[in-house]
């Protein structure tokens, strides 16, 4: 059976400001999608991924879009070829994660694999952003690019047809993080359209957010390279509080971003999307990790342990 696995990602610096050009940094994360695909007498999707509740019912029209993108990018019918795709793996499906980017990248390798292509990287990258380009709208491509290249990432999306920018950041080893799930989850596209619409009602302050959040992202990625985690963890501060400005917090990010700087972590912000999804804490330590993931859930809150870079 051909099969294709795709990883979570989260986002240190940038989210919604990478939709304007601005850098962000961010990381694949080792939980993943694997989709499993096989010829079969009629086409069928078992969804057999974890996820939060209501994350598929939310999800379900993006998904069949992106599912149309990538029988098209693979020039299959399912109608004549009928398919049965199984999904499953250990990445948690909820806003913030990247899990429609994990979800795409797994089937286009999976495809790959079945149809015998031989793709490189760079190709499963384009036909993934093809299916998030047919699912949410207009994405950077941050989530699809860190799901098929993994690791740390210094990422630019190149506006007017111009070409994205990435590099990979090598850190000195990988950094522990906790991710506090809200358990909301948000239609990237309804958000991203309102941080738009909020840009033109107040364009000088989205302005001088976008000036603050460019230099807070390039501090951001000398503190991480310089390995200077107590930095980053302020830094992450920073651009939470810009964020906030732009409407895309809430209450829910909020208390578990104060129960993890209660707990001691370097800082901690929303990541991904926004209005609910995950907080990224910044835990260096084993030691750290745990106890502020353990606070973070005796608020009744899930969280998922990590590590960056
Ligand atoms: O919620 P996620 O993991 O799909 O991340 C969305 C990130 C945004 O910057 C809000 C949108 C984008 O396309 O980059």
């Amino acid at each position: 059976m051909a099969q294709g696995k795709g990883f979570g990602k989260t986002i240190l610096f940038g989210e919604h400001f990478v939709v304007y050009g601005m850098p962000a940094v961010a990381s694949a994360i080792g939980d993943y999608t694997l989709a499993e695909v096989e010829p079969s007498k009629k086409t069928e999707i078992i969804d057999n991924r974890p996820a939060t509740e209501g994350y598929k019912e939310t999800k379900r029209e993006e998904m069949q879009r992106e599912f149309g993108a990538l029988f098209r990018f693979f020039g299959v019918k399912p109608e004549k070829n009928p398919l049965k795709i199984t999904l499953s793996g250990n990445l948690f499906c909820t806003s913030g994660v990247g899990a429609s980017a994990a979800l795409a990248v797994s089937i286009s390798r999976a495809l790959n694999d079945m149809l015998g292509l031989g793709m490189d990287d760079e190709k499963i990258n384009n036909a993934a952003y093809a299916a998030e380009e047919a699912g949410s709208g207009k994405p950077s491509g941050i989530d699809n690019t860190c799901s098929t290249y993994g690791g740390l990432l210094w990422f630019a999306k190149g506006l007017g047809g111009r070409p994205n920018t990435m590099k990979r950041l090598s850190i000195r080893k990988p950094v522990e993080i906790v991710l506090g799930n809200t358990g909301i989850t948000q239609e990237t596209k309804v958000v991203v359209d309102d941080v738009a619409a909020w840009g033109k009602e107040s364009p000088d302050e989205f302005r001088q957010i976008l000036d603050d959040y460019a230099e807070t992202a390039s501090k951001g990625k000398q503190a991480m390279q310089s390995f200077d985690m107590r930095k980053v963890g302020l830094l992450m501060d920073r651009n939470q509080e810009l964020l906030r400005r732009v409407g895309v917090s809430c209450n829910e990010i909020e208390n578990i971003i104060g129960i993890a700087k209660d707990n001691g972590a370097a800082g901690a912000k929303l990541t991904g999307t926004g209005r609910g999804g995950y907080v990224i804490c910044l835990t260096p330590g084993e030691g750290l990790q745990g106890k502020v993931a353990k606070a973070i859930e005796a608020a009744g809150f899930g969280t998922l342990k990590t590590t960056i870079g």
